[in-house]
């Protein structure tokens, strides 16, 4: 990385903003459902929350909780049809929800970029490298052609992709999946964004690739000054590489907190059960995964109460009832939605029946079958041993 800023107008009008006070990004109430011939689905459903300028915020939950529609809703992404939106988003002080397209075009790529969940089907199959990135930069900075291939080398150096002067002019499909990540990041920054969404950057990446590429997002952040919302399934993805952490679960926001306050005293047991989810590598081999049991529910017909009930291990008939609200927690900018949370007595006690139950299971499997017959030469024991 080289450390100098990438173009001439995108960390200029990042510095320029930063002096205006507020929250870069302040949504509130935000509704998308999407009418379907099985009904509605409820994809997002009331989130609320706000972004400073420069921070790092990470969307965590299961597949199907909303993460995607949320952010493509904010960025106006999505189509009008079959869709009903409501809510407010202020960027930067301005209300964007339901502006028209004209104007929503000139925010995206130069505001607020997307990097794509999947580069394969983001990136323009028939269309060189080069020219893809300086396409934008031709449409938002009005650069010349010239001008723009060489932004979008350099672009692709600041993203480290190996023999930047070749990529220029190859397809997507010649790439490896890292590149085309890469590709999809020079191409995400290449307007100076103030805003940037980072939709499962690193899934179907290797470990090594992974770690590059959100060291890569982190250093742009830092040097752009830029905000990003980091959207992923995976708790040990955002730990390291954001500042607040949004927990959804089907289509709402459960859990909210700064990064180190949520990992210190997480109250929802949905946050508990995907941080057990989380493979540790100090696990010895053949160690089962730990899975959330159960599905995540059908957003056309959500359970009564709280939606996680069905699979929450204590949930009581309250639950099943009340869907709980919002409430804040010892530290003011943590919030939860749940009646019996990590560390409440209920929680305590049941955690502790559940830990007696899995000793026990533990014990029985452990008792050595008792044989029922002597070894024997043939092949074949038939009295149960089980
Ligand atoms: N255009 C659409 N019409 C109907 N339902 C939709 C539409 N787009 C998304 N959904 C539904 O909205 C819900 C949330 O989808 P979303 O893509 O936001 O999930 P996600 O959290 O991003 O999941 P993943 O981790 O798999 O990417 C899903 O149940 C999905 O099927
Ligand atoms: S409200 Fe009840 S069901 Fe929901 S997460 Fe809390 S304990 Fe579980
Ligand atoms: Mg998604």
């Amino acid at each position: 990385m080289t450390g100098r800023p990438l173009l001439a107008g995108g960390p200029t009008q990042a510095a320029t903003r930063q002096l205006d006070g507020g929250p870069l990004l302040e949504v509130t109430d935000l509704v998308t459902h999407f009418r379907t011939p099985r009904g509605l689905v409820r994809s997002v459903d009331g989130v609320s929350f706000t972004l400073d300028r420069g921070k790092a915020l990470g969307i965590v939950g299961e597949s199907g909780s909303g993460k995607t529609v949320l952010s493509r809703s904010i960025m106006g992404l999505l189509p009008k049809l079959n869709t009903e939106r409501s809510g407010s988003v202020l960027f930067e002080g301005r209300e964007i929800v339901d502006l028209p397209l004209k104007e929503r075009r000139r925010i995206w790529g130069a505001e607020m970029s997307m990097i794509f969940q999947d580069p394969m089907t983001s990136l323009n199959p028939v269309m060189r490298i080069g020219k893809q990135i300086g396409e934008s930069l031709r449409l938002h900075l009005g650069l010349s052609r010239r001008a723009a291939r060489e932004t979008a080398l350099r672009l692709l150096q600041d993203v480290r992709i190996p023999e930047p002067h070749k990529r220029l002019d190859q397809y997507a499909f010649e790439l490896s999946g890292g590149m085309r990540q890469r590709v999809m990041i020079a191409l995400a920054m290449a307007c100076g964004p103030t805003l940037l969404f980072a939709d499962e950057p690193t899934t179907a990446l290797d470990v090594t690739v992974q770690a590059q590429i959100l060291e890569l997002i982190g250093l742009q952040r830092t040097e752009r000054n830029m905000s990003v919302i980091l959207v992923t399934h995976d708790l040990g993805v955002v730990a390291g590489h954001t500042d607040e952490i949004m927990v959804m679960y089907a289509g709402r926001l459960v859990e909210k907190a700064p990064t180190k306050v949520l990992f210190a005293n997480m109250k929802m047991p949905y946050t508990e059960a995907l941080l057990h989810s989380i493979p540790k590598i100090d696990d010895p081999s053949h160690t089962r995964l730990n899975v959330i049991p159960g599905r995540p529910p059908d957003l056309v017909n959500p359970p009564a109460g709280c939606s996680f009930s069905p699979r929450c291990s204590f949930a009581q008939d309250r639950c099943r009832q009340e869907a709980p609200p919002l409430i804040t927690a010892e530290h003011p900018e943590h919030v939860y939605a749940c009646w019996y949370p990590v560390g409440s007595p209920h929680h305590r006690a049941r955690s502790a029946e559940l830990a007696a139950a899995a000793e026990g299971l533990v014990a029985r499997w452990r008792e050595p079958a008792r044989p029922t017959c002597a070894p024997t030469a043939t092949r074949f024991c038939v009295s149960k041993t089980w």
